[in-house]
């Protein structure tokens, strides 16, 4: 892009301070602003923003709502045979190369209030792994199980991308084969205030947002990474989020019932725990399946009860999902589908004195829930929540470093349990992927070790 084609631009949208503001620059610093300004598509956001102006949300408006079709935990024999010949199914498709691993982790993080990037939080209990650690371990021992190698794919953000990278190649990429790992970084769009105007940063960046974790479909086209998989005969993207310690990677079950069912996007939900959960719902809505945000929903559902005094739409989204590769294809061949949603937050910003401010701006995002009614077919699995639903959101509290490291050691102290091993309380426990990826596997492998007794126990 030339200055002229950048004052042209900052013209067509009104952003005269930031055309005065780029005639004050010397020549070194006139570059890399243009450099910045070329990371995010303009035109892009002010298309979205007009929309928001004209209160378009190019979402759709809730009429008809139900509780979704979804296969629940099994409850008797039938039900469970059916998981098992969905097990096998999944397993195949492993085998045959077929399924491919995505973990998003562009997000800012800013409720966790941790430096640098997500994935590389300290989370196991007692040797503190970090996240991304615990994911490769999983990945490598699921290509040990089958006997292939699992295509890694982490998408990164602007923000975190060179530290996200630095951080697998300063770990040895965790023992998985660094070819096999694919980085790729979401888009940027620019945080722009009601009245339509972009900010700088002090440190003379604009003030820009990861485009949402909807946004992996769109980089995933864009990077040629989509082309690549394909062309190389993967069919299912694993999904899932780098804030969940408990997700089951590439669970053969889910892809089982995935490819069973003919899914073009599949999703893992969990039992709200009360009306008050704030979770996305797993709702059939509209005539589709669909995840609605609780914002969006209304009071009058979240608390709505059934003839039973159960919660009625009681399917919390767990963020695990598999899209098939085809069906990504076609929500980005011929421009991105996903609507934009609009969030409101308070940024600091430097004015045209150079005097640092904050301010309230809007931010869009796409998410990739909202891919699922866009499917031809869906297919919606309830797990249990204990086993694979963790997420660490906040500093403390609920959703917190502390919930997510209890879980996990609940886990596997209720999986030394299933193989005969009684375990203190008090005591802290952590099983490696690389040594067992559920309890049938421990079971196996576990028979003739011993255990001190009232010790923190590390199995890997
Ligand atoms: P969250 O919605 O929890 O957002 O992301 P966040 O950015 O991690 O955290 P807060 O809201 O700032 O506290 C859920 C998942 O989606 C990814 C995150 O990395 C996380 O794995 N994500 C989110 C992206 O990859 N890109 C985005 O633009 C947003």
């Amino acid at each position: 892009m030339t200055e002229q084609e950048l004052l042209r631009i900052l013209q067509q949208y009104g952003q005269d301070h930031l055309a005065d503001y780029y005639h004050t620059l010397p020549p070194r610093q006139k570059h890399d602003l243009l450099q910045k300004f070329i990371q995010f598509d303009i035109h892009l956001a002010f298309k979205v923003y007009k929309e928001f102006c004209l209160k378009k949300d190019s979402g759709h408006a809730i009429r008809a709502i139900e509780p979704p079709r979804v296969v629940t935990i099994p409850k008797n024999i039938e039900e469970q045979r059916k998981v098992e010949k969905a097990r096998l199914a999944g397993e195949a498709l492993i085998r045959q190369r077929k399924v491919a691993v995505l973990i998003v982790a562009g997000g800012q993080g800013s409720r966790l209030g941790y430096e640098g990037p997500k994935g590389t939080f300290r989370i196991s209990p007692l040797i503190d792994k970090t996240l991304f650690q615990l994911f490769a371990e999983q990945v490598i021992a699921l290509s040990r199980r089958y006997g292939v190698t699992i295509p890694l794919l982490i998408m990164t953000s602007l923000e975190n991308d060179r530290e996200t990278v630095q951080f697998f190649h300063a770990h040895s990429f965790f023992g998985l084969p660094p070819e096999t790992v694919h980085f790729f970084q979401q888009g940027m769009l620019p945080t722009i205030t009601p009245n339509g105007k972009l900010l700088l940063r002090n440190d003379g960046n604009f003030v820009v947002n990861p485009d949402g974790h909807g946004g992996s479909l769109k980089a995933l086209h864009d990077s040629g990474l989509l082309k690549r998989l394909t062309e190389q005969g993967y069919e299912e993207l694993f999904y899932c989020q780098v804030d969940n310690p408990l997700v089951k990677i590439a669970d053969p079950v889910f892809l089982g019932l995935h490819a069973v069912t003919g899914a073009d996007a599949s999703t893992k939900v969990v039992r709200r725990q009360d009306i008050r959960e704030k979770v996305g719902l797993y709702v059939y809505v509209n005539g589709r399946d669909a995840v609605v945000e609780y914002s969006d929903i209304g009071d009058d559902h979240m608390s709505a009860f059934d003839e039973n005094g159960d919660i009625l739409y009681w399917a919390g989204n767990t963020a695990i999902h598999i899209f098939s590769l085809a069906f990504i294809q076609r929500l980005t061949d011929h421009g991105f589908v996903l609507p934009y949603h609009c969030a409101q937050k308070s940024v600091e910003y430097i004015d045209h004195t150079g005097i640092s401010c904050a301010t309230d701006v809007w931010k869009f995002e796409t998410f990739v829930f909202d891919a699922i009614p866009l499917a031809g077919r869906t297919c919606c699995m309830e797990v249990i929540r204990e086993e694979e639903f963790a997420p660490v959101k906040n500093k403390e509290g609920n959703d917190s470093p502390e919930t997510a490291r209890k879980a996990m050691m609940g886990l596997h102290r209720n999986w030394l349990q299933k193989a005969g091993i009684d375990t203190d309380p008090d005591t802290k426990i952590e099983i490696s992927p690389l040594f067992a990826l559920d309890s049938i596997e421990l079971q196996e492998k576990i028979k003739h070790m011993k255990f001190p007794e009232k010790k923190d126990i590390y199995i890997e």
